[in-house]
């Protein structure tokens, strides 16, 4: 053996062996986190859809990325007696550390049940974009995933989503598919123009796939630039003929609505006037929520205007209090401000008063 083969074919076995070393540890990883959903308190949205499309109203779905978002979403929903679900992004998990927001998520169940609330809790993954993905959701105890396939030809969308429905189905965790592209940001993926849901799709998706929730694309989109209008030009309504033939195509069936923040005012103005620079902002007006959760749109997403509550009173209290470094002098007024809007949201919504 030539001396260079032994050094290389030593150097080979041993990164070989530091990369099984590695694989085996996030097994046990991965092995140590597992756990049911039911064993964090958390509940699927089977219940949660079926009283929300009897009721008339929706279940908020509020993302959050850090500790004070979770906690204002809680102490909210815990007061004004409202189901919810707590929503995580992949863009979440890899800012926060999934281990970190998985041992959170039984925490705040834990704080509203201290406040003497047994209002119910679900987990969802949002706009999970691969199999793997979702499945390490579902094992890490998320008792909703989103599988996202709408950027895919339909058939490969479906493809996708049965194969997540497949999984979690083991674990009776819950899935939602989406089918229809809304304009803006999606996770990484972007389009420039809406893809409205087609109707005439929706009976073969849901049936092929077995989906629990379908989010469909009317005309609304993430973020805070949702419409291109100029100042004084009124937003555009959202396409309830669409939403209309979705349900008459699966009477009973939970829609789910992404994109539904109303890019509130009061905090673009505040952002403005504390140094921000948020020009031509357009969210959905509050009276198309108001009258789509009356049909059978039963989970409301909403992530921007959480956001923009935040921003905003930061900027206000430090450009107001220029001596202070505490975070927590700051962050606390944020969390007070965003506790009151997620009430607010609730009433909108009509889940207050519906645990
Ligand atoms: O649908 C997008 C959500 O608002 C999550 O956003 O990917 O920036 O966390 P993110
Ligand atoms: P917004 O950007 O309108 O809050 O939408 C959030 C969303 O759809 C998360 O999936
Ligand atoms: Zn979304």
């Amino acid at each position: 053996m030539a001396p260079s083969e032994g050094v290389l074919s030593g150097k080979i076995s041993h990164e070989k062996d530091s990369c099984k070393k590695r694989r085996g540890r996030s097994v046990v990883k991965e092995e140590k986190m597992a756990v049911s959903f039911k064993e964090l308190g958390l509940v699927n949205t089977k219940e949660l859809f079926a009283k929300a499309i009897k009721g008339g109203y929706a279940v908020p779905a509020y993302n959050f990325n850090n500790m004070e978002q979770l906690q204002a979403i809680i102490m909210a929903c815990a007061e004004c007696n409202s189901p919810v679900i707590l929503q995580i992004s992949k863009g979440a998990r890899q800012y926060a550390n999934q281990t970190l927001l998985r041992y959170m998520v039984p925490g705040a169940v834990e704080v509203a049940r201290e406040m003497g609330s047994n209002i119910p809790i679900a987990l969802n993954l949002d706009h999970g974009d691969s199999f793997e993905l979702a499945k390490s959701c579902v094992d890490y105890g998320f008792s909703n995933v989103m599988i996202d396939g709408s950027h895919l030809p339909f058939n490969e969308n479906v493809e996708l989503t049965k194969k997540v429905v497949e999984y979690a189905r083991q674990k009776e965790v819950t899935v939602e598919g989406e089918l229809g592209v809304l304009a803006g940001i999606e996770e990484h993926v972007s389009s420039e123009v809406t893809h409205y849901t087609r109707p005439e799709e929706v009976e073969a998706f849901v049936t092929k796939t077995g989906v629990d929730s379908l989010a469909i694309s009317i005309g609304t989109s993430h973020g805070a630039y949702k419409f291109k209008v100029k100042p004084g030009e009124s937003i555009p309504p959202l396409r309830f003929d669409i939403l209309e033939e979705c349900q008459r195509r699966l009477p009973d069936f939970p829609i789910v609505l992404h994109g539904a923040s109303s890019v509130l005012v009061k905090y673009i103005e505040i952002i403005n006037k504390y140094g921000g620079k948020m020009e031509n902002t357009a969210g959905v007006p509050e009276e198309q929520i108001k009258k789509a959760v009356k049909t059978n749109v039963c989970k409301v997403n909403i992530d921007s205007d959480g956001r923009l509550v935040m921003t905003a009173m930061i900027r206000k209290f430090l450009a107001e209090n220029p001596q202070e470094f505490d975070p927590r002098k700051y962050l606390g007024p944020a969390r007070e401000a965003l506790k009151e809007m997620y009430i607010n949201k609730c009433r909108l919504l009509g889940s207050d008063g519906k645990a």
